[in-house]
């Protein structure tokens, strides 16, 4: 993740936004060994920060994974003024931010981060994880519904990479079926427009597992922090 100069200035608590702004346009502030005076200058989670010579302190990185629950919403501010995903974990004292989105009445696995450079693996279209989810649609799919989730679908201006389907359930007096569907992108609304693609739209919708991390333990609204070990395996995907 890249961040204004400033900004990280202010974060590691060297000073103020306003005053940070100053040092560095007096030329007290180096990053990677060289004086930057130019206000707004990006830098990485990596880049190395000195004060007056001083290296600065940055924030260390913490990684949760949180079973979202149904009815919050996955952005750090609503504007409609509803609970959000970064208010289960304000007691932390750190803000994290959410690894890409799970819509308001979406449930399950969602990591939460501070660790930008990990959040920038995981959502590039190259790394891009399995992510399992399970939905309940109305009716039932056909062999042909089947075929063409597992081979890719045209949505919108993007074509779906190839899928995985399992049928968990079929409950043919309510006229509905339980399906595991995984997928490598994550688009927006895509688990629901795939289905409803094919005239089965999603009534419940849950996220099981991200890459290897899954529920395990946690009940809606819970989490629990990433180990090293779980972070160098996502780094690694
Ligand atoms: N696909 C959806 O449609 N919704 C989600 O929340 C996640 C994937």
């Amino acid at each position: 993740m890249e961040e204004r100069l400033q900004k990280v200035l202010a974060q590691a608590g060297v000073a103020s936004r306003r005053a940070s702004e100053k040092l560095i346009q007096a030329g007290r502030v180096m990053v990677d060994g060289k004086i930057v005076t130019e206000l707004g200058t990006k830098v990485s989670t990596f880049s190395n920060i000195a004060v007056d010579g001083e290296p600065i302190e940055r924030e260390s990185t913490h990684t949760y994974v949180l079973y979202k629950p149904r009815g919050v919403v996955s952005t750090a501010k609503d504007e409609k003024g509803r609970k959000t995903v970064v208010d289960f974990l304000s007691d932390l004292p750190y803000r994290l931010y959410p690894v890409g989105r799970l819509d308001y009445d979406t449930s399950g696995v969602l990591l939460m981060t501070n660790d930008g450079e990990l959040a920038n693996h995981l959502m590039h279209p190259r790394n891009e994880v399995d992510k399992v989810y399970v939905a309940r649609i109305k009716g039932q799919l056909t062999g042909d519904d089947i075929y063409k989730l597992k081979k890719g679908m045209r949505i919108d201006d993007y074509k779906t990479r190839k899928a995985k389907v399992k049928i968990l359930k079929t409950q043919r007096d309510k006229d509905r079926q339980i399906v595991q569907l995984t997928i490598h992108e994550g688009h927006y609304h895509q688990v629901k427009k795939m289905f409803k693609a094919l005239g089965h739209p999603v009534e419940k919708l849950s996220r099981e597992r991200y890459g290897f991390i899954d529920l395990e333990g946690l009940t809606a609204g819970d989490y629990r922090e990433l180990s090293h070990l779980e972070i160098d395996r996502l780094k690694a995907l």
